[in-house]
C-alpha cells in the first residue's frame, strides 16, 4: 500500500486538529516575493493510491490487512487482531462491536501523516511492519468455547515471526476484558511469566468462587491468569482504580495475587509524572503486558463502555502516562490490548472509539520509538 496522502486531506487534518486555533484567514498578500499556488487539476499518474481519512475499507489506521490466521508464513513486527466477544460481561453488553468501532475511530490516523511530535516518531512509517490481521471469528453462544477459540487464535498469531525472525508484538482490539486470558496464555508460551500493567476502574482479580459454575468472566480473568501461572505474582499494577468493593477483603486478595494499586484520585497528589514513576519503578526489568480497559477514562470522555465508573482520568492524562511508560528504558512491552469499547453507548462524536484508537497510537508510538533508539530501521 502506498503511504501517501492527498494534500487536501492533510490540510483538512491540520485545520481540524486546531479548532479555533491560530489558522485565521488573512487577506492574501499581493507582494510579488510570495509564491502563488494556482488551482491545478492535472492529475498525477496513479493519484488514486492516495489515502483519504474518510474513505476506504476500515482497517486500523489504514494499515494493510492480511487474515493472518490462515496465512501462517505471513511476517509482521506488530499484529493487530480483533476479538469481537462480550458474553462474559456483568452489566451492559456490546463490546463485541469494539473492534469495528476502534477501526472506525482510527481513520484519521493516516500512515503518511501520523508523526507523533511528543514521542518523536511516526509509528506507522518507521521500521515496524504492522498488519491488521482482521478479527477472530468467536462464537457468541458459549463463553467457554469462545475462550478455547481465542486461545487457539492468539497462540497461532504468536507462532508468526517478525521479518527479522523474532516474535511479534500482539495488539488485541477487544472485546470485553476477559479476552486477556487467551492473550496472556499465548504471550506466556513465548515469553514466560509477564507483569501485567492493568489500566482499569475495576480490579478484575475477583475470586472465581463468587461466580458459581461460570468462573470465566470479565471480572475474574486476572485471578484465573494468576492461578494458571501466566503472570507475575509480585509485579503487576492496576492504574485508574475507583470501583466499589464487596469489602476491603477484595484488596487483601488482590495484594496476595501480587498487585500494586494506583487509584484514579492518586493522580491529584502524584501528577501524571508521579504515576509514571511509580509504575516504571514496579515494572523495571520486566516483560510487560499492557491492558487498557476504556473505563479507565472518565465516562465524560468515554461513555461507550459496559461498566462505567464516574471520576476517571482524562485522555490528556492517559496520553502522558502511556508515553512515559512505553518509552521507559527498562520496561519491555510484549503485548497489549484495548478492551470494553461498546459503541452502542458511545455518542455521535464517537469519542470513546477515538480515545480507544488513540491509546493504541500512543502505545505503538512508544514501542516503535524505542525500536528506533535501539537501531531498528525501515527495511
Ligand atoms: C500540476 O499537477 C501535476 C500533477 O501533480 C504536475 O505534474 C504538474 O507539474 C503541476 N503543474 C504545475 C504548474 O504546478
Ligand atoms: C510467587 O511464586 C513463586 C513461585 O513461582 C513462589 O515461590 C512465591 O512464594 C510466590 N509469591 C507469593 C507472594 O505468592
Amino acid at each position: 500500500m502506498k503511504l501517501s496522502i492527498l494534500l487536501s486531506s492533510l490540510l483538512l487534518a491540520t485545520v481540524s486538529a486546531h479548532p479555533g486555533g491560530h489558522h485565521e484567514e488573512r487577506a492574501v498578500s499581493s507582494q510579488s516575493s510570495h509564491p502563488t499556488y494556482p488551482t491545478n487539476t492535472t492529475l498525477a499518474p496513479n493519484w488514486w493510491n492516495d489515502i483519504v481519512p474518510y474513505g476506504g475499507i476500515n482497517t486500523f489506521a489504514h494499515l494493510p490487512h492480511v487474515f493472518c490466521l490462515s496465512q501462517p508464513s505471513e511476517t509482521f513486527d506488530i499484529a493487530l487482531i480483533g476479538a469481537p466477544f462480550d458474553t462474559a460481561t456483568s452489566y451492559r453488553p456490546g463490546a463485541r462491536f469494539g473492534p469495528r468501532a476502534l477501526r472506525a475511530g482510527s481513520q484519521r490516523q493516516i500512515p503518511a501523516a501520523s508523526y507523533n511530535a511528543l514521542t518523536g516518531v511516526n509509528p506507522y512509517a518507521s521500521w515496524a511492519k504492522i498488519t491488521d490481521c482482521g478479527d477472530i471469528p468467536l462464537t457468541s453462544f458459549s463463553s467457554e468455547l469462545a475462550l478455547a477459540q481465542m486461545t487457539s487464535a492468539f497462540e497461532e498469531i504468536m507462532t508468526h515471526k517478525t521479518p527479522s525472525g523474532g516474535s511479534p508484538l500482539l495488539v488485541t482490539l477487544g472485546g470485553d476484558h476477559s479476552i486477556i486470558l487467551g492473550a496472556l496464555r499465548a504471550v506466556n508460551k513465548i515469553h514466560g511469566q509477564v507483569a501485567v500493567l492493568h489500566f482499569d476502574a475495576h480490579l478484575d482479580t475477583w475470586d472465581p468462587r463468587f461466580y458459581v459454575g461460570t468462573p470465566f468472566t470479565h471480572g475474574t480473568m486476572l485471578n484465573l491468569a494468576g492461578r494458571e501461572g501466566l503472570i507475575s505474582n509480585n509485579s503487576n499494577v492496576h492504574a485508574g482504580l475507583r470501583t466499589a468493593l464487596v469489602g476491603m477483603g477484595d484488596y487483601r486478595d488482590d495484594t496476595e495475587q501480587g498487585w500494586l494499586r494506583i487509584g484514579s484520585e492518586d493522580i491529584d497528589d502524584l501528577g501524571a509524572k508521579g504515576v509514571v514513576e511509580k509504575i516504571v519503578q514496579r515494572l523495571k526489568g520486566k516483560k510487560v503486558y499492557l491492558s487498557f480497559d476504556i473505563d479507565t477514562l472518565d465516562p465524560a470522555v468515554a461513555p461507550g463502555t459496559g461498566t462505567p465508573e464516574v471520576g476517571g482520568w482524562t485522555m490528556r492524562e492517559v496520553k502522558r502516562i502511556l508515553r512515559g511508560i512505553t518509552t521507559a528504558e527498562d520496561v519491555e512491552l510484549v503485548g497489549m490490548d484495548i478492551v470494553e469499547v461498546a459503541p452502542a453507548y458511545d455518542n455521535q462524536g464517537e469519542i470513546t472509539a477515538l480515545a480507544g484508537a488513540q491509546v493504541v497510537f500512543e502505545v505503538l508510538s512508544g514501542y516503535v520509538k524505542k525500536g528506533e533508539l535501539a537501531g531498528k530501521k525501515a527495511a
